[in-house]
C-alpha cells in the first residue's frame, strides 16, 4: 500500500510517500523565519504553508516516482495545532482525495508522534511505553494497540519543550530553545545551581511551571537581567535546567516501569531529540533490560512520515475518514484511554 503522509500543524511543511512502513520520501520545510520573531507567528505558518504544501506533494512524487493513480491512502494532520496551519494541509488533503477517489484518513498529530518508533528498523512491541515530549505536548503513555493508547499522565502546565523554549528566551539564546540550551549546556559537566522538580497529585503528571519560575527568579537575584548574565553563567544555568527537566521526565518513566510491564520503550516529539534525555532513556531501558525505540533525528521533529504511518496502521485497524472531518475537533486527550489506579 502507498501512503501519502501531510504535516502542516505548526512551523513545517512535511509530505511524506510510504510504502506500508518503509519510508520512500519524507520531506521537511522548516519555517525558519519565525526566529526573527522569538517564536511561531500563526498567521505567518498558515501563509508559508499555502506556499510550500504544493510545490512538497510534487516534489515527493517525483522522487519516489511515484504518479497520484498510485496512491492508496492520503493522510493528513487534523490536529492538534494552529489552527490555520492544520487547514492548509487537511484542505489539501482532502481536495486532492476528492479529486481522485483516494481514501482519506485525519490523523492526531500527537498519535503521530507517538508511532514515530514505527519508522525505525526495529520497532516497538505492544503494549510500549512512551513518553511523548514536543512543544506542546507531555504525555506519559501506555500503546496497547494500534486501537487503544492508555494515558497515566500529562503536564498540567508547560509542555517540555514550551519550557525549554521559555527558559532559552530568559537566557536570551534565541529560539527554538530545545536545541540552543542542549548546545549552551554541552559544554558543562557540573553545576552547583539547583532548579526544583515539582510533584503532582497524580504520580505520573509533570509540572513544568515551578522550574521554569525558579530560573527566572534565580536570574533576576543574580544579575538582574538577561543582558548581563556572563556567556559561562547562562552554559551552567542551561545545564542546570535541563538536569532537573529530565529527571522530571524519567523519574516518572521509572515509576511507571516499575507499575507496568511493557515489552519496550519509546520517546517521541520534538524534545526526543535531547541527547541527555536519550541517554537516560538508554540507561533505563539498559537495566531493566527492555527494548528501547528512539526515532532518528528526522523523526524527532514533525514530519509528515509519521503521519503516514499513523494513518497506515489505523487504516488498517478498519479506520475510514470522511470530509466532514475537521481541524477544529481533534483534541489530543479526547482519543486516549483514561487511566484508574
Ligand atoms: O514535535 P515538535 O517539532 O513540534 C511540536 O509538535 O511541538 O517539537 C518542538 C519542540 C520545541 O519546543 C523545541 O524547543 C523542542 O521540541 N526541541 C528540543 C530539542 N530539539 C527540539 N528540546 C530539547 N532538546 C532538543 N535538542
Ligand atoms: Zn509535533
Amino acid at each position: 500500500m502507498k501512503i501519502l503522509g501531510i504535516e502542516t500543524s505548526c512551523d513545517e511543511t512535511s509530505v511524506a510517500l510510504l510504502e506500508d512502513e518503509k519510508v520512500i520520501a519524507n520531506i521537511i520545510s522548516s519555517q525558519d523565519f519565525h526566529v526573527e520573531y522569538g517564536g511561531v507567528v500563526p498567521e505567518l505558518s498558515s501563509r508559508a504553508h499555502l506556499q510550500m504544501v504544493m510545490p512538497l506533494f510534487k516534489k515527493t512524487l517525483e522522487q519516489s516516482s511515484v504518479s497520484i493513480e498510485d496512491i492508496d491512502l492520503i493522510a493528513a494532520t487534523a490536529g492538534p495545532g494552529l489552527i490555520g496551519a492544520l487547514l492548509v494541509g487537511l484542505t489539501f488533503a482532502k481536495g486532492l482525495s476528492y479529486s481522485t477517489g483516494k481514501n482519506f484518513l485525519p490523523v492526531n498529530h500527537v498519535e503521530g508522534h507517538i508511532y514515530s518508533g514505527f519508522l525505525m528498523d526495529r520497532k516497538p512491541e505492544f503494549p510500549y511505553l512512551c513518553l511523548a515530549v514536543s512543544g506542546g505536548h507531555t504525555l506519559l503513555l501506555i500503546v496497547k494497540s494500534d486501537t487503544e493508547i492508555v494515558k497515566l499522565g500529562s503536564t498540567i502546565d508547560d509542555a517540555a519543550g514550551e519550557a525549554f523554549d521559555k527558559v532559552a528566551k530568559m537566557l536570551g539564546l534565541g529560539y527554538p530553545g530545545g536545541p540552543k540550551i542542549s548546545a549552551a549546556a554541552a559544554s558543562v559537566s557540573s553545576s552547583s545551581i539547583k532548579f526544583p522538580i515539582a510533584h503532582c497529585k497524580n504520580e505520573f503528571d509533570f509540572s513544568f511551571s515551578g522550574l521554569k519560575t525558579s530560573v527566572l527568579r534565580f536570574i533576576q537575584k543574580e544579575y538582574g537581567n538577561a543582558e548581563n548574565i556572563p556567556a559561562g553563567d547562562k552554559g551552567l544555568i542551561a545545564y542546570s535546567f535541563q538536569k532537573s527537566l529530565v529527571e522530571a521526565l524519567t523519574r516518572n518513566v521509572v515509576k511507571a516501569l516499575n507499575q507496568f510491564r511493557v515489552k519496550s520503550i519509546s520517546l517521541a516529539g520534538g524534545v526526543a531529540a535531547n541527547t541527555l534525555l536519550r541517554s537516560e532513556f538508554e540507561s533505563i531501558a539498559g537495566k531493566i533490560k527492555v527494548p528501547l525505540v528512539i526515532p532518528s533525528l528526522d523523526y524527532c521533529g514533525d514530519n509528515g512520515a509519521m503521519i503516514a504511518l499513523r494513518g497506515y496502521r489505523l487504516f488498517n485497524a478498519g479506520r475510514r475518514g470522511t470530509f466532514g472531518s475537521n481541524a477544529f475537533a481533534s483534541m489530543p486527550e479526547d482519543n486516549f484511554t483514561g487511566y484508574k489506579k
